[in-house]
């Protein structure tokens, strides 16, 4: 990208020209009549079994329930057809994926589409021979494998809900989420590696399941390692595909009909099990592919993200192979064995486009260019970044060090509730700015409002929220089975719909809009803290904490953190007689107990008492305050023990 002399950075000629898009006007045309513009590309992009006959309507079922979204209703797809046949139409040959073993002396694996078909509707049949039907749910508990993209497609292709659980993610948090959608089919694997270790993955499995409605367990080979066996319960994903047929007529799915269930956390630690359905999702995934990344058909794509969380669905594996492209997966960390591994891994690839997460690029800045010196990554040609504020120092370097002052950065804002990206400056017309994700997508109507519902100045913080008619992938609810549903959709109109009026969609993020309606998202507006790109809420840690028998009370605030963007840190209230430090390390320990290593903190403080309100509200910001050594602490008055200022500054001393 060029710099202006305004500060902001335009694309160079050479790429505005073979860019897919590349005239300002398909905002305007957009704007004009979203659901008109939508309808036009819902039509020309996916393959419809049946046509649809209402692109977009929203009606409110109750008042204590949030909106009932449809898009494309009446029409008929399957996303995995869509996905695999037409592609395998035009190319059969064309490389779907490449997968890369983190042990970089082991065999890459590479699927060509009609592979890929093969091998997925080989393991559909299977689901379906072990009695998976349209509309049951399936959890995938998966490392970083092709079995993970072989598992979500065939789910997809008979109708099966799949829900993946993050392969690092405890035996607890499996089984909430096992429990959640009352599976009774779990798909995992015999082990992984991790940093040359072995992770016994079935272990887990086996502990999470416990209690839950599993009935079948179908294990992939990986890592080899002993596993415990239950003969009637648990099946060899090979042995199961091994004598099936490689045809399987793909589902009529309607528009609706659920797709995928990923669960997040948000606001005071709830959990979300988000919705996501069929046509609207399929669409967004697509188009943003090619506008975004501008994906042509000779591009091998890497998106960085683990199939676990929503990128990793979005970008890892959706959106690329509804566009015909190569995707790459990669099992490892991004710095084993040596810091110059994803460099390797782009010139061995030719990896043409990157789209990775602030924490990783920061850790390369660590690291220092070096790490990418004795690389050829001149096949680059667009970086991506996501899930979190790309702060301006890290941008550029990113743009100067792996962009070489020339490729343009897509600072990508999303959420796992929207399904794909909707906020970013395209790269064939800009503006970009550092620091800034950009403009609202075409189609996509984003606004900043004050406290009183009102749009803010340009210049002003207030929250983000996104006006009918959203996006087509837009949530439709928060999961849950009978007789919790109430529940769930109540959670769905508060977390999402209920601070401005039952129309206005609230992201929980808080961002500027420029003069140039450039957005820069500034923070949370709720306490999730997203350390690493995670979401984490500082109540889901609090809860951690207290689950120490010697802890009665927690609270804990995110700092900056140079590489992770934020970090935890705890004050605990502790009056016992035990050794503080031992205290110390058994609360670090049920913290990576229940939200695993990466939730950390950088450091526990015990104290007598935490400062309070009369009201016996805990003074997080307070503590903020405190531990940034602030002079003005802001209004104390309604401290109900003031003397805890006094006694946390001397601890933090
Ligand atoms: C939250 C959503 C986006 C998919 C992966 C994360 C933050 C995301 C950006 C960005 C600043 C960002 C927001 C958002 N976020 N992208 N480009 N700039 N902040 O999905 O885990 O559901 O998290 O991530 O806070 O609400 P997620």
């Amino acid at each position: 990208m060029k710099k202006k002399l305004n500060g902001l950075y335009y694309p160079t000629k050479d790429f505005q020209k073979q860019a897919n898009l590349n005239n300002k006007k398909i905002y305007k045309e957009a704007q004009k009549d979203p659901v008109v513009f939508w309808n036009e590309l819902a039509k020309k992009e996916i393959f419809w079994q049946e046509p649809f006959t209402e692109t977009f309507s929203v009606t409110s079922p109750s008042t204590s329930s949030g909106p009932e979204i449809k898009w494309f209703s009446g029409g008929k797809l399957n996303l995995c057809e869509n996905v695999l046949d037409k592609n395998v139409e035009k190319n059969p040959n064309k490389i779907a994926l490449i997968w890369e073993p983190e042990n970089p002396d082991e065999q890459t694996k590479k699927y060509t589409y009609e592979e890929l078909l093969s091998e997925v509707n080989k393991f559909a049949n299977a689901l379906k021979n072990l009695g998976v039907k349209k509309g049951d749910t399936v959890g995938i508990y998966l490392p970083i494998i092709p079995e993970i993209v072989i598992a979500m497609l065939a789910c997809t292709r008979i109708g099966a809900v799949h829900l993946v659980v993050f392969s690092a993610f405890s035996p607890e948090a499996l089984k909430i989420r096992l429990q959640t959608i009352k599976t009774k089919y779990l798909i995992t694997a015999d082990g992984y590696f991790r940093r040359g270790k072995i992770i016994n993955l079935k272990q887990n499995a086996d502990l999470g399941i416990e209690g839950t409605d599993v009935e079948k367990v179908i294990v992939v080979k990986r890592a080899g390692n002993d596993i415990l066996w239950n003969n009637t319960r648990d099946f060899w994903f090979n042995e199961l595909t091994n004598n099936e047929s490689n045809i399987c007529a793909p589902e009529k799915m309607n528009s609706e009909d659920l797709l995928f269930v990923l669960p997040e956390s948000g606001t005071t630690g709830q959990f979300l099990p988000i919705m996501h359905t069929t046509a609207g999702y399929t669409l967004q995934a697509k188009i943003t592919g090619k506008w975004v990344f501008d994906y042509k058909d000779s591009d091998v794509f890497w998106s960085t993200a683990d199939p676990g969380w929503i990128t990793g669905h979005t970008y890892s594996i959706y959106s690329p192979l509804l566009n015909g492209i190569t995707t790459v997966l990669f099992e490892g960390a991004p710095d084993y064995p040596t810091p110059d591994r994803w460099a390797k891994i782009i010139e061995k690839n030719k990896i043409t486009i990157l789209y990775t997460a602030p924490t990783a690029i920061r850790m390369f800045k660590q690291y220092g260019a070096e790490s990418f010196k004795n690389c050829d990554i001149s096949s680059l040609r667009i970086l991506g970044s996501v899930g979190e504020i790309i702060d301006e120092p890290t941008w550029l370097w990113y743009h100067k060090e792996i962009g070489k002052n020339k490729l343009p950065i897509v600072d990508t804002y999303w959420q796992t509730e929207t399904g794909a990206i909707i906020i970013t400056s395209l790269p064939g017309i800009g503006p970009n700015k550092p620091a800034s994700a950009g403009l609202a997508l075409p189609g996509v109507n984003m606004e900043i409002f004050d406290d009183n519902g009102r749009p803010c100045k340009n210049g002003v913080e207030g929250n983000l929220v996104m006006l009918s008619p959203y996006c087509p992938a837009i949530v439709r609810g928060i999961f849950a089975c009978p007789p919790n549903e109430r529940d769930a959709q109540e959670k769905y109109k508060n977390v999402y719909w209920n601070l401005y009026g039952k129309d206005i969609y609230v992201t929980s993020d808080r961002a500027i809009k420029d003069k140039h309606n450039i957005i820069k998202i500034t923070g949370r507006a709720d306490d999730v803290i997203k350390i690493a790109g995670r979401r984490i809420t500082t109540s889901e840690l609090e809860s951690a904490v207290n689950n120490h028998l010697q802890i009665s009370e927690s609270a804990v605030i995110g700092v900056p953190d140079e590489i992770k963007g934020f970090i935890p840190l705890v004050f605990a209230t502790y009056r016992g007689t035990k050794n503080k430090d031992e205290i110390i390390k058994e609360i670090e320990l049920e913290i990576r107990k229940s939200m695993g290593p990466i939730a950390t903190p950088k450091k526990i403080y015990l104290v007598n008492e935490l400062p309070k309100t009369r009201s016996g509200k805990i003074m997080r910001t307070l503590l903020k305050k405190l531990y940034f050594n602030e002079k003005d602490l802001g209004d104390t008055s309604t401290l109900s023990n003031p003397e805890t200022i006094e006694a946390i500054k001397k601890i933090l001393e």
